[in-house]
């Protein structure tokens, strides 16, 4: 896909729910539309709708037609509101099937085809053996982008949970709502603990309704700048782009040392790999 020259400045957008009436996001084509306007007039420019999918949960049927059901809204959305790209994914819920879905479906599942995919996990828990999946699912090819990880009530009282996994080859979204303080001050704070660490890639809206959880990155990235914490351009525009373009990212190194938790085992594991 070409990106035109004139918007190489707008914001990226790697997770929204604006197909309609496929989950809990956008539930009326006038919605999706709403939605898919306020992203381009506060700058926009490429968007990917990543609706929720729950393998092993969902028959494969309703998965097939929930992916046909996007594909068409991107064509009619893409004609309703030009001068913003629209492309294709999915945010796949960390299940005994992901695998399966992953095996079954292929690149239709992932963010506009390709490597990266959208990964996540219930709020309050994290399943055992989840090293050894991101591990498996990375040996077949895969690149799981964390959806919102600072909403996941373990990994805010463990942030080490999260880095084990980054320095495992994942990457990490958070959702700009965090940073804005609408899902509390316990996402809020994870948010910034994790972008203080260098544990984050991407800043996404995860939009679902129009006035409550807009597809709207311009507010955050007055709050990056403003933080001091690191560089909004990496997060929502750079970044951003590489993943829905299939390209290597941007890493800057884990400040590890700096987090809460258990510095003392989490630093024997770190000299533990680099030793090795
Ligand atoms: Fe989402």
């Amino acid at each position: 896909m070409e990106i035109s020259e004139e918007n190489e400045s707008g914001f990226v957008d790697i997770h929204t729910h604006l197909v309609p009436g496929v989950d809990d996001g956008a539930q009326s084509l006038e919605d999706s539309l709403r939605l898919l306007r306020r992203a381009l007039e506060t700058g926009t420019r490429l968007i990917a709708v990543t609706p929720h999918v729950y393998p092993g949960v969902q028959p494969d049927g309703d998965i097939e037609k929930l992916l046909q059901a996007r594909d068409q809204w991107i064509e009619w959305a893409g004609r309703e509101c030009p001068g913003i790209r629209i492309v294709g994914g999915a945010e796949i819920h960390c299940t005994h099937a992901l695998q399966d879905a992953l095996a079954l479906f292929g690149r239709r599942l992932t963010l506009n085809g390709g490597d990266y995919f959208l990964l996540e996990f219930p709020f309050d828990m994290l399943f055992p053996g989840l090293d050894e999946l991101v591990f498996m699912l990375q040996r077949d090819g895969w690149i799981p982008v964390i959806a919102h990880p600072e909403r996941n009530a373990v990994i805010q009282r463990n942030p080490e949970t999260l880095a084990r996994m980054v320095q495992g080859g994942v990457l990490a979204q958070v959702n700009s709502g965090s940073l804005e303080g609408r899902f509390g001050e316990a996402s809020r704070q994870s948010a910034i603990r994790l972008l203080r660490t260098n544990l984050v890639h991407a800043v996404a809206s995860d939009a679902h309704w129009p006035e409550e959880r807009p597809a709207d990155l311009s507010g955050v990235a007055v709050v990056l700048d403003e933080s001091n914490l690191t560089e909004s351009d990496l997060l929502l525009r750079r970044n951003p782009e590489h993943i829905l373009m299939n390209r290597g990212i941007e890493r800057l190194p884990e400040k590890t040392s700096s987090m809460n938790g258990n510095p003392g085992w989490f630093s024997r594991l770190i000299r533990h790999f680099q030793t090795d």
